[in-house]
């Protein structure tokens, strides 16, 4: 691929997976009552810039980027992590307009959608999970997402690596209610053809919460929205001011997860 891939060719990869930043066009604007998403999203690039963006390889930004899904919040996406000077790889969400994304995220040298990305010791499959016209959140792998799905993992085929697959809703319950109505819907169908493929890892957004559950071999894994976390275990919306992000450290051993989350003062 591009010379941006060339960096990823070392032992040790660091991926900073930023997810749900629900920004607007306008970054006065609230995402709930006492929290602007634009600030927030500043806040956590602020904090990544002191304490991981010096040995990061680069970055999986899962999904509900815009709270507007207007052009210009894409583009404040893109001025701000230009800053971090780091290839993206990023999948759309329920809240995201796909054609405004696409559009916008393509101007830029950094920021890639892709279906695989393969790396020295794993090997990442990037899925769409957006049902095209719903608006109640949930979601749902496409007959062409699965097409991506088996492709990738028939490129794939048999190898020593380690499969991970990367999309924005949740394929297995995390504990709570308000946001486990609204998986994907097909799941029990991707579950199987991740089993079969001995995937080890899923990584989702969608759920605004560090989330870790482990199902069928299967670790799926979640970081903290950037704007405010959904209170764990809830069946109605209750929100909470914390703000994070969550690194990952892939090698031939395996992968660790570091959450950083904290208050949103
Ligand atoms: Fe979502």
């Amino acid at each position: 691929m591009s010379l941006v891939n060339q960096q990823l060719v070392s032992d040790a990869i660091k991926v900073i997976q930023l997810t749900d930043t629900h920004v607007f066009s306008d970054d006065q604007k609230f995402y709930y009552p006492g929290i602007r998403s634009n600030q927030t999203f500043d806040a956590v690039l602020q904090r990544i810039q002191q304490n991981d963006l010096a040995d990061t390889q680069c970055i999986f930004l899962t999904g509900d980027v815009s709270q507007d899904e207007t052009k210009e919040s894409y583009q404040y996406i893109v001025d701000r992590l230009t800053m971090l000077n780091l290839p993206v790889y990023w999948v759309p969400g329920n809240h995201d307009n796909v054609s405004a994304m696409t559009e916008v995220f393509a101007q830029s040298k950094l920021f890639f959608r892709i279906p695989r990305l393969s790396l020295p010791h794993w090997e990442f499959i990037f899925l769409n999970t957006q049902l095209v016209g719903d608006t109640t959140g949930i979601g749902y792998v496409s007959a062409v997402e699965m097409k991506v799905l088996d492709d990738a993992l028939a490129q794939i085929g048999e190898t020593n690596k380690s499969i991970a697959v990367v999309l924005h809703h949740h394929l297995t319950e995390v504990g709570t209610p308000f946001i486990d109505r609204l998986m994907v819907q097909n799941r029990a169908e991707v579950l199987q053809k991740l089993m079969a493929a001995r995937v080890k890892l899923v990584i989702h957004g969608h759920v605004h919460g560090d989330y870790r559950v482990i199902r069928d071999e299967i670790v799926f894994e979640s970081a903290p929205a950037t704007c405010a976390q959904l209170k764990k275990g809830i069946t109605e919306f209750a929100v909470e001011k914390k703000i994070g992000y969550k690194t990952y450290c892939f090698t031939s051993r395996g992968y660790d997860s570091v959450t950083s989350l904290w208050e949103n003062n």
